[in-house]
């Protein structure tokens, strides 16, 4: 019999509900960003986030289900976000689950938000086990090793910035706007790559495959201050080449090292033209399938934790009503000797 997961994702500043047919099958999903609220504070404000999340939660869900045309009674289980992510906008979330499933008694399961940007590819394609995920988002840039559902192994982790989160930054000190990945994207699209060299961040001499892009982000700084008449397209084309490099060279070399032949990409990032051609062109180069979600599916959306909720759901887990949402949730395991 075919499942309905319905989805709800409140971790930052969209508010998403979706309605997901058997983990695979988007039947609605609903996305209402908030971009004009923090616009002006060139980023997120967390208290407007969680204000504006109660809000809207009510009708996003409601249209979920009604661009579904269904109704709750037809609802397999709720899938949740739990963490990580800002806690007072995941609180909206868990506690309007834990209400809907209360009164409709429906069960209920808990999703990792990371595990959910990862359950985004199977929206749109069949992938087989194992391979290597690039989760590269405003919170969390991480790659992982991923054997089967719910076998996680994080091979690599940011040690300060995540990529999203340096293109914010980095928008924000050339005063562009927010969010800065789009705005950025745009701009190094009509600037020259090679005029500017911002330097790659390399830990690999110290054993280590993670990232850092805090660096980045001061050089880029440093730059426009010293240049304040520079061209802001080809500042914004130098310091996209510098992630875009980091992350593709970074995820080819833990593909072979670990000797994996998939990479899925996945995250807000990933919507980046540069980073989805780069990567393509990289992997095909290396022989490794090179699989990415459509731009809409790489951004937040409850269709994924819909996706990666099935699976619980399939396997009998259930979270209860003692659900509490965590800021701070890492996915699968880290182990920083066995990285290497
Ligand atoms: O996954 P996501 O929607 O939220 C988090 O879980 O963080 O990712 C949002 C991040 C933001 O930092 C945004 O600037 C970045 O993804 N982003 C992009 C692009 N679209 C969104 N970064 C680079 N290029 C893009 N086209
Ligand atoms: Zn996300």
């Amino acid at each position: 019999m075919l499942m309905l997961i319905l989805g709800i994702d409140t971790s930052c500043d969209d508010t998403a509900a979706a309605v997901v047919e058997d983990g695979r099958r988007i039947v609605s999903n609903i996305v209402s960003n908030q971009n004009e609220i923090h616009e002006k504070y060139g980023g997120i404000v967390p208290e407007l986030a969680s204000r504006q999340h109660l809000e809207l939660i009510v009708p996003v869900v409601d249209e979920a289900l009604s661009r579904a045309g269904v109704s709750l009674q037809d609802i397999a289980a709720i899938a949740v976000t739990h963490g990580p992510g800002l806690i007072g906008s995941l609180l909206v979330g868990v506690c309007f689950a834990k209400s809907l499933a209360a009164a409709h008694d429906i069960p209920m399961v808990a999703v990792n938000h990371l595990e959910g940007h990862i359950f985004s590819i199977f929206l749109e394609h069949d992938v087989d086990y194992p391979f290597l995920a690039l989760v590269v988002s405003g919170g969390h840039t991480s790659l992982y090793r991923v054997d089967h559902f719910d076998s996680y192994r994080e091979i690599a982790r940011t040690r300060d910035d995540a990529a999203g989160e340096a293109y914010d930054k980095v928008a924000k000190l050339l005063q562009l706007g927010y969010p800065g990945g789009p705005l950025i994207d745009e701009m190094a699209s009509r600037g020259n790559p090679a005029a500017i060299r911002f330097p790659r961040a390399n830990l690999k001499d110290k054993g280590s495959m993670d990232f850092s892009f805090s660096g980045l982000k001061t050089a880029v700084l440093n730059y426009s201050r010293k240049y304040p008449d520079a061209d802001k397209n080809d500042i914004a084309a130098g310091f996209q080449a510098a992630v875009v490099d980091v992350l593709t060279e970074r995820a080819l070399d833990a593909a072979r090292l670990h000797k994996l032949k998939r990479i899925v990409l996945s995250g807000g990032v990933s919507a980046n033209k540069s980073l989805r051609e780069e990567m393509q062109r990289k992997a095909t180069a290396d022989h490794i399938d090179f699989y990415l979600p459509s731009a809409a599916l790489c951004t937040d959306n409850a269709a994924m934790i819909a996706a990666a909720g099935y699976h619980h759901f399939k396997r009998g887990d259930k979270a209860d009503f003692s659900l509490n949402p965590r800021a701070y949730l890492p996915l699968g395991t880290y182990d920083e000797v066995q990285s290497r």
